[in-house]
């Protein structure tokens, strides 16, 4: 065998662990849309689901009863959106990746936010979760077909501008890497501080919680107050 078989010997190997690793969290999720595609039992889930939100914070997942959840593209999607999960850098308490991102607008930031005093927010507009030629979903905004170039991304990125103006938002690169570091897909949250991931959400959208976040910043600001009266006694 010649030097380039072993690579490709190695690179083989790789991708069935890496399969056999994910198949039965695959499993799983192909289990739950197949079921998710019997109206009785969507409606039971998503009614669970809306229940156990802490808070008015965090967006109710909707899927309106004739988006077909068990799909070829919809596994494509989960099994892409779980691979990146698995081989994301981005880790709780470990250095944050730095990937490149593309600058949409430069916008002065003129919407008070409730945080706006400790932290900075960054939206990173990644590859779509419900393109228009892939796991369609009517539930979307806009049907927006998969971005073949970065004009695509930063003209859907606009759309979403319009969506929440006054945010400060950039798009990932065509390579998709910081889809690809930080797992993101479908969505998620993270807090990034003096380069460390300091809070990393779960995979949305059952994992995207709002509330999480706030409680982590607001323990965080109640923590900077205790500090600087601290210093203050002295
Ligand atoms: C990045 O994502 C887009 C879909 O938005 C896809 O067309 C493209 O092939 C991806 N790039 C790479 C390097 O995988």
């Amino acid at each position: 065998m010649d030097d380039s078989g072993g690579v490709q010997m190695a690179r083989t190997l790789k991708h069935a662990a890496l399969c056999l690793m994910l198949l039965p969290r695959f499993l799983l999720a192909a289990v739950m849309l197949w079921l998710l595609d019997f109206l009785c039992i969507r409606r039971k889930v998503l009614l669970k689901m809306g229940e156990r939100q802490d808070g008015p914070d965090d967006p109710p997942v909707c899927v309106s009863d004739y988006n077909k959840m068990f799909t070829w593209e919809s596994l494509r999607a989960v099994w892409h959106g779980q691979k990146l999960d698995f081989l994301k850098s981005a880790h709780l308490g470990q250095a944050a990746p730095n990937t490149e991102v593309v600058l949409v607008q430069e916008r002065k930031q003129r919407v008070v936010r409730q945080y706006a005093d400790i932290a900075d927010f960054l939206v990173v507009y990644i590859e779509e979760a419900h393109p228009s030629d892939g796991w369609v979903s009517s539930d979307a905004p806009y049907q927006i077909p998969k971005h073949r170039c970065l004009e695509d991304r930063l003209r859907a990125a606009q759309l979403m501008l319009t969506e929440i103006p006054g945010s400060n938002m950039v798009v990932d690169n065509m390579d998709n890497s910081s889809n690809a570091a930080y797992g993101a897909y479908f969505e998620r949250l993270y807090i990034v501080m003096d380069e460390t991931v300091v809070y990393q959400g779960g995979r949305g959208p059952e994992g995207y919680r709002i509330s999480e976040l706030k409680c982590w910043l607001e323990q965080y600001r109640k923590e900077l107050l205790v500090s600087q009266t601290a210093v203050l006694c002295v």
